[in-house]
């Protein structure tokens, strides 16, 4: 199974670099549908837009509209839920409007479950007591196969950039790292929010953030010549070795298959 996950794009109308996020987040779909092999799915780990806006979602939305594989979207802290929802809905995965964007997708050899970290108090990351006995029963309703969590922050320690804890406090990173392991059957946790690459663990899983789609609000050192190609990750799964991630620069040469 292969997931290619973007992350970060922050659509705006207003910005002066409004064109280039878009350009990017357009440039990253085209790379991704170019794959071969192709990806099973794209999984967007939020801020998908900079301000929450319907009109900002409707450019993203036309902007995945364009993705060959299924595209699963999670909410950041830059989201808005209901606008979110209203522009996602059609997908069907996603849960009535007024609950939290938690959901699980079970087409796969393995089980996706993606998270609502978001917060009403700041643009860091929260997960109330009632999403944890919800993650259970989804980590639970699985006896078979593996499963993949994604969050849009990253629930654990990242020791990469200025802050090492994204969310509120490490009580909640405490309880949410207890529930990620609470049956063992999951085996990766990808994240976003950081706007550059790390790595981690969340107890014993392997975890990992990926740098933003937008190249204008990147961080991290990049040669010159990268600095306008964004950058996204591709998680391929096998059974027997596990997930393992490459990191795609936009427009690069074809992987070798
Ligand atoms: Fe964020």
């Amino acid at each position: 199974m292969i997931i290619a996950q973007i992350s970060d794009t922050q659509l705006t109308l207003d910005a002066p670099d409004s064109d280039r996020r878009m350009r990017d987040f357009a440039q990253t779909i085209a790379d991704i549908n170019a794959l071969d092999p192709a990806p099973d799915v794209i999984v967007h780990t939020g801020d998908i837009v900079h301000n929450g806006r319907d009109d900002e979602y409707a450019q993203a939305a036309a902007a995945l509209s364009k993705a060959r594989a299924p595209v699963f979207v999670l909410a950041g802290n830059k989201d808005n839920r209901a606008n979110l929802h209203a522009a996602f809905s059609a997908g069907g995965y996603l849960a009535s409007e007024s609950d939290f964007i938690d959901y699980a997708i079970d087409d796969y050899p393995v089980r996706l479950i993606a998270l609502d970290t978001m917060s009403s108090e700041s643009n860091k990351g929260d997960f109330s007591s009632e999403q944890i006995g919800k993650l259970i029963d989804l980590i639970d309703a699985e006896s078979k196969k593996p499963i993949a969590v994604f969050t849009h922050h990253p629930p654990f320690e990242v020791t990469v950039g200025p802050d090492r804890l994204h969310f509120e406090t490490p009580q909640t990173m405490a309880r949410l790292r207890q529930a990620l392991q609470h049956s063992g059957r999951v085996v990766a946790v990808f994240s976003g929010h950081v706007h550059r690459a790390a790595d981690g663990h969340v107890g014993s899983i392997r975890a990992t953030v990926m740098p933003c789609i937008a190249t204008t609000l990147r961080r991290g050192h990049y040669p010159p010549l990268m600095r306008i190609r964004p950058v996204y990750q591709i998680h391929r799964f096998d059974p027997v070795w596990g997930f393992a991630t490459e990191t795609r620069i936009v427009g690069e040469q074809p992987m070798a298959s």
